[in-house]
C-alpha cells in the first residue's frame, strides 16, 4: 500500500487501515512532508527553505541535549544571530529522526478517517494572542459567515494544540509585554507543557532573569524554563545584511 500522506485527512477502508495497523502506521517523513509540516506547525517560509549551508548551526552541542536527553533549549541572543533559523533547523531534524504515524479521527461503518497531524508547533506570544481572539470572534460568528471560524475551533481548543504538541518552538519572548489575560493564556500553555514533561525551545533577545521580570513572564515561569531547558547563549555577528549596500565610495 502506498504510504498514506501526510497532513491530510484520508479516507481508508477498513481493510487498508488494518494493513496500516500491521505496519504499525509509522513511516518516514519525506522531504515533502516536512516541509508541508513546518508551514502547517507555523513555521514561515522564509525558515522552512532554508539554505543547506546553515546545517552547520546545529552541532552536537545543542542536538546532544535536545535530542538525546530531551531537554528543552532556551536560546537567548541579540538580534539577527540565528536563533529563529535555529529553531527551524532543529524541527527539521526532529522530522528526520522520528517517523510519522496516524492518528485515527474518525470511524464509520466501512471507512476510517486518519490524520498525520504535525507533530511541532512554532509560536510567538502574539499569534498565541492573536489565535485566541480569532477563535473567539469566531464563535460568534454565524455558521460559516463571513469572518466566521470554519472548525469552530474554541480559544481552548487552540490553546491545547500549543499545550499537547510534542515540541513547542516559542519565539521572541519578552519582544512585547503582555496584557493579563494574554500573559495567562501564554503561562498556561507553558505550565501544561510542563507538567507533561513535553519538550519546549524558547527563543528570545532577553535573558531569563529580565523575562522574570513585572509583566514578562513571571518568576514562577521562569522557574520551570530553567529546570527544564539547556541554556544556548548564540554570541555570533548580526547575520542581517542591508538589502541595498550603500556605496560609500
Ligand atoms: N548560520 C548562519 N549563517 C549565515 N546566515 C544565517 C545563519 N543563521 C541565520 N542566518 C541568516 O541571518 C538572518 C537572521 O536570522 P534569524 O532570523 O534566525 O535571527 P534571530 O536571531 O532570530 O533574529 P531576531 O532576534 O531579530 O528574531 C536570516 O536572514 C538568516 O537566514
Ligand atoms: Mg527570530
Amino acid at each position: 500500500m502506498n504510504a498514506p500522506r501526510c497532513f491530510v485527512e484520508k479516507n481508508f477502508t477498513k481493510d487498508q487501515m488494518l494493513e496500516c495497523a500491521h505496519d504499525g502506521t509509522k513511516f518516514p517523513y519525506s522531504q515533502d512532508e516536512i516541509r508541508e509540516g513546518l508551514i502547517k506547525g507555523g513555521f514561515g517560509h522564509r525558515f522552512v527553505d532554508l539554505p543547506e549551508k546553515y546545517g552547520d548551526a546545529k552541532g552536537e552541542r545543542l542536538t546532544d541535549p535536545f535530542f538525546s536527553r530531551g531537554l528543552g533549549l532556551f536560546i537567548h541572543g541579540g538580534v539577527g544571530r540565528g536563533k529563529t533559523t535555529l529553531c527551524a533547523l532543529l524541527a527539521k531534524e526532529y522530522y528526520l529522526r522520528h517517523p510519522a504515524f496516524l492518528e485515527v479521527v474518525g470511524v464509520g461503518k466501512d471507512l476510517a478517517q486518519l490524520v498525520c497531524p504535525p507533530i511541532l508547533r512554532f509560536a510567538t506570544p502574539s499569534m498565541v494572542s492573536m489565535g485566541v481572539r480569532e477563535a473567539t470572534d469566531g464563535l460568534r460568528q454565524p455558521w460559516g459567515g463571513e469572518g466566521g471560524n470554519k472548525h469552530r475551533q474554541t480559544p481552548v481548543g487552540f490553546l491545547r494544540e500549543y499545550s499537547k504538541c510534542r515540541v513547542l518552538f516559542l519565539d521572541e519572548l519578552g519582544r512585547d509585554l503582555l496584557p493579563g489575560f494574554e500573559l495567562r493564556n501564554l503561562q498556561a500553555v507553558i505550565y501544561a507543557r510542563y507538567d507533561e514533561g513535553l519538550q519546549t525551545v524558547y527563543a528570545s533577545n532577553y535573558s531569563l532573569e529580565e523575562l522574570a521580570g513585572a509583566g514578562q513572564l513571571g518568576g514562577h515561569v521562569v522557574s520551570r524554563i530553567q529546570e527544564t531547558c539547556r541554556i544556548i547563549h548564540m554570541n555570533g555577528p548580526d547575520y542581517r545584511e542591508p538589502a541595498i549596500k550603500i556605496n560609500q565610495a
